[in-house]
């Protein structure tokens, strides 16, 4: 599954690049503008009172440009960027050691926040409203607790699964920005800077089309930008046609919409063995052999997003749609 052309979760090759691909500043970050508007104020009120950026809380799916978000506010704010991760926190004084070593102003980035544990978070509450922390000194009858003070600082948190965050966490952050998927055109800019710092010539109409099948997902983007870019320098090229870029990514069987053969799989499952639906989800899940949390996580968001598939009480529908892009007869009635 991690190995699919399409997958919205970084993969092994993509870990190397991202760093050198990300935009530093907020001016650099494509779309988005709502979320790029609405912090590009509170930044500035900050700097200009001098304070600190309140907490801001980064959600959405996989590969949107959180992690790269975190980032440009530190930079924005002209502090630094302490990096950690939910699982990584095994204990609350793990965290206590983390916040301990800040510097006024720092930004503290959490990512996957949901999976922090229960007792960390305790620690988190009085550490993000009035920068604190309770520590318990001793054991038994004779332990006290004693309250340190830390540095202003700002917690960027991030995560897929808004969700599962609890309520008392969530409250306490001030900004919450949720990210969208990226238009085409947005994600033709993106293929185009990207291709710059590549230093691969590359037709807009060769942006447009990586752009249509990267599934709104900058991530993707560049990585079929960047497979497309191999299929370039292997016949001698140093310009990526709109031809080539077509033979190419037809050559990676990502479709006209990014659909691979796994979501052509699911969806030409519900139609020739369910009659195009309405079934349950672990009834598919069974039929073409994956979990159905998978099915849920990984490859519904996308087709749910596009209008492929709908979400019904007796189960899931495939749309007309469907029917259209894969050139069969749409049912009648
Ligand atoms: N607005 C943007 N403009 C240009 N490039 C972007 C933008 N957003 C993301 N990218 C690119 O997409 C890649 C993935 O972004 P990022 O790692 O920030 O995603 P993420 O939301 O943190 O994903 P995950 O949920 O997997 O952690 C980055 O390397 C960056 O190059
Ligand atoms: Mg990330």
């Amino acid at each position: 599954m991690d190995d699919r052309m399409v997958s919205q979760d970084a993969m092994h090759e993509d870990h190397s690049l991202e760093y050198s691909l990300r935009p530093q500043n907020l001016q650099q970050y494509i779309g988005q503008d709502k979320v790029k508007e609405n912090l590009e104020v509170f930044i500035q009120a900050a700097k200009l009172r001098q304070e600190t950026l309140d907490h801001v809380l980064l959600y959405g799916p996989p590969g949107l440009g959180k992690t790269t978000l975190a980032a440009i506010i530190a930079n924005e704010m002209g502090v630094q960027l302490r990096t950690t991760a939910g699982p990584a926190i095994e204990r609350p004084g793990d965290l206590a050691a983390i916040l301990s070593a800040l510097e006024p102003g720092d930004v503290l980035f959490i990512d996957e926040i949901h999976r922090l544990h229960r007792s960390i978070e305790e620690v988190l509450y009085p550490a993000m409203e009035d920068y604190c922390l309770d520590i318990i000194i001793g054991k038994g009858p004779t332990s006290k607790s004693v309250r340190l003070d830390l540095p202003p600082f700002t917690l960027v948190g991030a995560t897929t699964r808004v969700g599962l965050l609890t309520a008392p966490l969530r409250d306490r952050f001030g900004v919450l920005s949720r990210l969208e998927y990226y238009k085409e055109e947005q994600l033709t800019e993106i293929c185009l800077r990207t291709a710059q710092i590549l230093d691969i010539g590359i037709e807009e109409d060769a942006a447009i089309e990586i752009s249509r099948r990267a599934r709104g997902t900058p991530r993707i983007a560049n990585r079929l930008l960047r497979r497309v870019r191999d299929f370039a320098q292997v016949l001698g090229k140093t310009t990526i046609s709109v031809s080539l870029a077509k033979e190419a990514l037809d050559r990676l069987q990502v479709d006209k919409l990014g659909l691979d053969h796994i979501d052509q799989k699911l969806l030409m499952g519900i139609i020739e063995k369910f009659r195009g639906g309405p079934v349950g989800l672990d009834t598919i899940a069974a039929t073409i052999g994956e979990e159905s949390h998978t099915i849920e996580d990984v490859y519904e968001p996308y087709l749910l997003q596009i209008g492929f598939i709908q979400r019904t009480p007796r189960g899931r529908i495939v749309t007309d749609l469907v029917y259209r892009h894969f050139n069969l007869e749409v049912p009648s009635e």
